[in-house]
């Protein structure tokens, strides 16, 4: 079955699928992405997601591609062109296609708008929790703005590309005071000693994270505190559990940290029933 791809108004072969040279995306990663995970035959808070890049669009002044409205059309439309019930869907909006220039397009310039999805193996995702990741940490040398979801993600690139070199799954970005900020493509949590979940204040020096903020009404449904402050890199080393969130690891179990375990090396009791209750508590839009 061939994959499809949704490319500026068209339905096209994924093999084929291509944008123009001139795309502002291509030439100055001038656009912003959602990734929305697909389960069980659902979109994932797809309300959320596209509250996040409105967000996002408005930042970056650029304008919508079609109007919010129409997106959950398509993105229902390019999951079951692609018969996806387990995996993720894609989207990316760029400022559009004009002669390369620093200033913004002329008005009127149509921003882009690509959307993919993408199957994925439920099994293999439930091995990766079973056994926990393992995460090294890198200087964070991001900008100022990646509350913003920009697709300029070098820096998560090579602190990815470092974690693989070194055996582990992720990386997390550690500020010039020692304090983690969030992961390469994820958010970053600890549970203390006393249960309590601790995780970075969204304001400022992360992405609030979609999964982050569902998290927060399933740590409410499982009577569990959280605490919004920042924390160390020795904390997570010494905390009771380590986690990441994102649209396609929800919560992941955390066991490692440059080499050294987290508690007894394997993933969190209070990290897997997160995991367990976030289908339940998420919002479900049918694909
Ligand atoms: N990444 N922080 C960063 C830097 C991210 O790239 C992501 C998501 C998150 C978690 O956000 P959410 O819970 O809304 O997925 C935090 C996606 C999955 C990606 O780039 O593939």
């Amino acid at each position: 079955m061939p994959r499809i791809a949704y490319v500026n108004g068209r339905y096209v072969a994924h093999a084929d699928a291509a944008v123009h040279i001139e795309d502002r995306g291509y030439q100055f990663a001038d656009g912003v992405y959602e990734v929305c995970e697909v389960a069980r035959g659902f979109i994932v808070d797809m309300p959320r997601h596209l509250g996040r890049l409105g967000r996002s669009l408005s930042e970056l002044s650029i304008a919508w591609p079609v109007s919010r409205g129409v997106m959950p059309l398509l993105m229902r439309e390019v999951v079951r062109r692609n018969h996806v019930t387990t995996g993720l869907v894609y989207l990316q909006v760029t400022r559009g296609v004009a002669s390369r220039d620093f200033l913004f397009p002329p008005a009127g310039t149509p921003s882009s708008l690509v959307i993919t999805a993408r199957k994925a193996d439920p099994a293999a995702q439930a091995k990766r929790a079973a056994a926990g990741i393992r995460i090294i940490t890198v200087p964070e040398n991001r900008w100022d703005r990646v509350d913003i979801k920009s697709v300029g993600l070098l820096p998560n690139v090579l602190a990815k590309q470092k974690a693989k070199e070194a055996g582990a799954q992720e990386a997390w970005f550690v500020d010039a005071d020692g304090m983690v900020t969030e992961g390469g493509s994820s958010n970053a949590w600890i549970i203390t000693m006393d249960g309590v979940l601790v995780t970075r204040p969204a304001e400022h020096g992360i992405l609030r994270g979609i999964t982050r903020t569902t998290l927060f009404d399933v740590a409410a449904k499982l009577g569990l505190r959280i605490e919004e402050r920042h924390f160390s890199v020795a904390e997570a080393k010494a905390a009771r559990e380590a986690f990441i969130s994102s649209a396609t690891t929800i919560a992941m179990p955390v066991v490692a940290i440059d080499g050294d375990p987290v508690a007894n090396g394997h993933p969190g009791s209070v990290t897997l029933s997160l995991r367990q209750a976030f289908f339940d508590v998420a919002e479900k839009s049918p694909a």
